[in-house]
């Protein structure tokens, strides 16, 4: 067996898996979020360190097969959040989160001190207030005594895997997300950190995710109740992780998964493409494999945001069965679905979110397909970005919230023209960390292997040519 733990945003999901690639066991355990103020978003380290032992602790107590099979454990984490430890490893401050908004000056001092360009051709990324650097120099600005004792910083995953075997450490695909990584050439920027007079001691050292970097130190195995000598691999961001788990392995692989924020996500073999910073550009969890990813910040959010506002008294299920009596193109009706700013292709955390051309007879389920619509349109925008750069791509796997429901991934299949594809166990990035492991412990000689043992196709949704052809005329005026 192995362990795949999946440090999210509102809690660290824990999966038991087997060899066949069936999750055993799962317990999940929630945190809180502190927002002392508008656009600020932190979490204690404390808490994720505290709530993963925790787990793995029930994890291991309640299964009833064999404790001492147990091999080893990954990570996948929420990306971009800053860790600062001092020279003993103990963290300085509270962790700033990728959805804290708090750093638009400092993206703008980037650009000035580095040269836009220039950084874009570095991170392959723009600058962004959820990543990294901009956070580290907030803290450098702001808390000036804080950062005069920091000697490293870490992502989330890394300080929950550094409590768990003292090693530090940071995987590429993690590190891609820091604006600090030369992507291309998997290694720190001198250059970043040189015009914004960072010292690069400041990186901790890189590695795979699928390296293996220590065991569980005897303290954690009390504490947990895991085998000791249970081996640690360093595990990736989520959505690296996201990509394995969903078998996103090969090139023109591509995955929709619709949560809370949206995200497409398109395999890339080599650094070599440039999107001009349109779109992520990120360090796969596969050793020298890369990926794209655009990102809609309100996927799921506008939903739960409109059926709280407008249908508090129906369940999702009776929500979208009426949006299945509109035809497509809401006759009419259009949403944009920027709640909380945007991300791809706006770069933008000031826009917000419309309704665009509502008349006297438009009722609630006009409204809630417009939101599928919006929702879905947005992420279109992703996927118009990879086939105007060359890419094609005929199928998508659909993953997440929105993977639920069949007259949701019908849309997506004719908003995206694409065949959409549904997997029969879809467990995300946890499974992804967990591959990670079984990977790293030897079961497979390969990702792509392991994706092959543990995935499954279940259903799929074909374009309808008709709602095709609508929509390609409404997305302009969607744009
Ligand atoms: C990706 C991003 C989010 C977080 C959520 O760039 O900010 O997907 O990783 O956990």
């Amino acid at each position: 067996y192995v362990i795949g733990v999946d440090l999210g945003t509102s809690a660290v999901k824990l999966l038991l898996v087997n060899k066949a690639g069936e999750v055993v066991h799962e317990v999940s355990k929630d945190y809180s979020l502190i927002q002392e103020k508008t656009g600020y978003s932190e979490q204690k380290p404390e808490d994720w360190v505290n709530q993963t032992i925790l787990g793995i602790k029930e994890l291991v107590e309640s299964f009833d097969g064999n404790v001492s099979e147990i091999e080893g454990l990954s990570f996948s984490g929420q990306m971009h959040g800053l860790v600062l430890l001092d020279e003993n490893n103990q963290v300085l401050r509270n962790a700033i989160l990728w959805n804290d908004t708090r750093t638009t000056p400092q993206c703008q001092t980037i650009y000035n001190k580095v040269g836009k360009d220039k950084f874009i051709k570095i991170t392959k990324n723009l600058a962004l207030e959820g990543f990294t650097l901009p956070k580290i120099l907030w803290v450098k600005e702001n808390e000036p005594e804080i950062f005069e004792k920091a000697k490293t910083f870490v992502l989330p995953k890394d300080y929950v895997r550094y409590a768990l075997t003292k090693q530090l450490h940071m995987d590429f695909s993690d590190a891609a997300g820091t604006s600090l990584l030369d992507v291309h050439a998997k290694k720190w920027s001198k250059e970043i950190c040189d015009a914004l007079d960072l010292d690069i001691s400041i990186c901790p050292p890189l590695v795979d995710s699928h390296a293996y970097v220590g065991d569980i130190t005897d303290e954690v195995k009390e504490a947990t109740s895991l085998p000791s000598g249970t081996k640690v691999f360093a595990g990736g961001a989520d959505n690296a992780c996201g990509a394995i788990g969903s078998g996103i392995l090969s090139e023109g692989k591509t995955f929709a998964s619709i949560g809370t924020s949206g995200v497409v996500l398109s395999y890339e073999p080599t650094g070599d493409k440039d999107y001009e910073g349109k779109v992520h550009y990120f360090n796969h969890g596969e050793e020298d494999a890369f990926y794209a990813m655009g990102v809609t910040l309100s996927a799921g959010h506008s939903l739960n945001w409109f059926k709280n506002t407008f249908a508090k008294e129906l369940d999702f299920d009776t929500l979208l069965d009426g949006v299945g009596d509109v035809p497509a193109g809401s006759n009419g009706l259009l949403f944009t679905p920027y709640l909380v700013g945007e991300r791809t292709p706006h770069a933008d955390s000031q826009i917000r979110a419309s309704f665009i051309g509502m008349d006297s007879s438009h009722g609630l389920n006009d409204f809630a397909r417009a939101v599928l619509e919006g929702i879905t349109f947005s992420l279109h925008e992703s996927i118009s970005i990879f086939r105007e750069n060359g890419k094609v791509i005929d199928t998508i796997y659909s993953i997440g919230g929105g993977a639920k429901n069949a007259a949701w991934l019908q849309m997506q299949a004719d908003i995206f023209n694409a065949k959409i594809v549904k997997l029969k166990s879809e467990q995300g990035p946890g499974m992804g960390a967990a591959m990670l492991a079984g990977f790293g412990v030897g079961w497979f000689s390969s990702l792509k292997e392991c994706a092959d043992a543990f995935l499954e196709d279940a259903q799929t949704f074909e374009p309808n040519k008709e709602n095709v052809e609508k929509y390609q005329q409404l997305f302009p005026l969607y744009q």
